[in-house]
């Protein structure tokens, strides 16, 4: 057997241990209960808790890693796994390994915890398996590079690196690590789970902008600064909520229950998913009611016509809403 098989089998070896330690639990569950989507939410949790650094976890380990890639021996092929190190460096620190494709002060590491690591912080592990796939935003294929060069041009505020930029091809290297032994085409169920429950969403005009700012203040601002841009933890410095350094309207962090999702399930890092979903998306609300980058090709997006609601970018909505009087009022 060659060093690839082996290092590649050890891998799989840890994820099918976990999978057969859910089966278990499923089959204990079977036992006491006959709903099926009883035994498919505890698969959920499972599996999540068995893979992921779990959501509740707070400020202290937001330097943890599950799988560490500057370990020794991640792959046997030297080229490959310097790669794969520079993929998650780019993704903690773009600024230094990515200067010419980044606009802000935000790292990929910022929105995805634990370099992608964590459940319901955005997780990344498996994602790769998952491309390519039709998005709505883009009404076409896209594949795994688009997604990241969209995070680029959106969450970075910058400008997507071309496929075969070595910027592009190592943070392929590191998402595809983190999806190795995961089934092609098959979503694992922990992706997508920075959500508002659509039964749970307060139509965005209705969102009291001042009454998210009171919340942000108590809840937020002891890390995030009242001014948002973030203080220094010594574990970890977030980066800028708004302004110049931030993510750009296109981002999909602008769109207010999307980020709402995020606040509710990845945030306070203090005491995670404790907040109620309204204070969720009156945090967001007034997160995103601040100035920001304007994403230049906004006009491309949702070219089927229908945009959705939330998106701050949508003028037609937001040019007489209460939001943007807010940030004229706080510039
Ligand atoms: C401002 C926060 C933010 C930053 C910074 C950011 N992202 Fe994202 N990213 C998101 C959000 C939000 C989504 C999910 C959007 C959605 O649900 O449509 C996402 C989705 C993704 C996905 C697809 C995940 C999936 O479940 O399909 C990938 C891959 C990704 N980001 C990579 C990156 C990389 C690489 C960087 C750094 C170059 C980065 N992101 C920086 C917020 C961010
Ligand atoms: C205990 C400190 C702490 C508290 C309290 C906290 N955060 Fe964070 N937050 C962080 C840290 C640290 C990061 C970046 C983590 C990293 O880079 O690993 C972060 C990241 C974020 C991000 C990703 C984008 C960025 O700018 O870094 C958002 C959005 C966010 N927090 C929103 C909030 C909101 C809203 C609240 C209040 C409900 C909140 N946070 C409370 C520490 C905190």
């Amino acid at each position: 057997m060659t060093n690839m098989q082996q290092t590649g089998l050890r891998k799989m070896t840890i994820r099918k241990a976990s999978l057969h330690a859910v089966t278990a639990m499923g089959l204990t569950l079977v036992a006491c209960t006959s709903s099926e989507s009883a035994l498919s939410d505890a698969e959920t949790t499972v599996q999540a808790s068995e893979l992921l650094i779990p959501a509740a976890a707070t400020l202290e380990r937001v330097g943890e890693l599950l799988y560490d890639p500057m370990a020794d021996s991640i792959h046997p092929d030297p080229r490959m796994a310097s790669m794969i190190r520079l993929g998650f460096q780019i993704s903690q620190d773009p600024q230094t390994y990515a200067s010419e494709f980044v606009g802000n002060d935000l790292t990929c590491g910022n929105c995805h915890l634990n370099a992608g690591q964590r459940d319901r912080a955005l997780p990344l592990l498996g994602v790769a398996a998952t491309f390519p796939q039709y998005r709505r935003r883009d009404d076409r294929l896209v594949s795994l590079e688009d997604r990241i060069g969209g995070c680029f041009k959106r969450s970075m505020n910058g400008t997507a690196p071309p496929y075969d930029h070595p910027v592009m091809l190592a943070l392929d290297a590191y998402l595809n690590w983190l999806s190795e032994g995961f089934t092609m085409g098959e979503r694992p169920a922990w992706l997508g789970q920075n959500e508002i429950a659509v039964e749970a969403r307060i139509p965005i005009e209705e969102l009291d902008v001042n009454g998210g700012e009171e919340l942000y203040n108590l809840h937020c601002a002891p890390c995030h600064g009242l001014d948002g841009q973030g203080i220094d933890l010594i574990l970890a410095k977030p980066g800028p909520l708004w302004g110049p350094l931030s993510w750009n309207d296109g981002a999909g962090a602008a769109r207010i229950w999307k980020l709402a999702g995020y606040i509710k399930h990845a945030m306070p890092l203090t005491a995670p998913g404790t907040l109620t979903d309204e204070e969720a998306q009156l945090i967001s609300a007034y997160v995103n009611s601040h100035e920001r980058p304007e994403y230049p090709d906004k006009d491309s997006d949702f070219p089927d016509g229908t945009r959705p609601a939330d998106a701050v970018y949508d003028t037609l909505v937001f040019a007489t809403h209460p939001l943007m009087r807010a940030s004229r009022r706080q510039p």
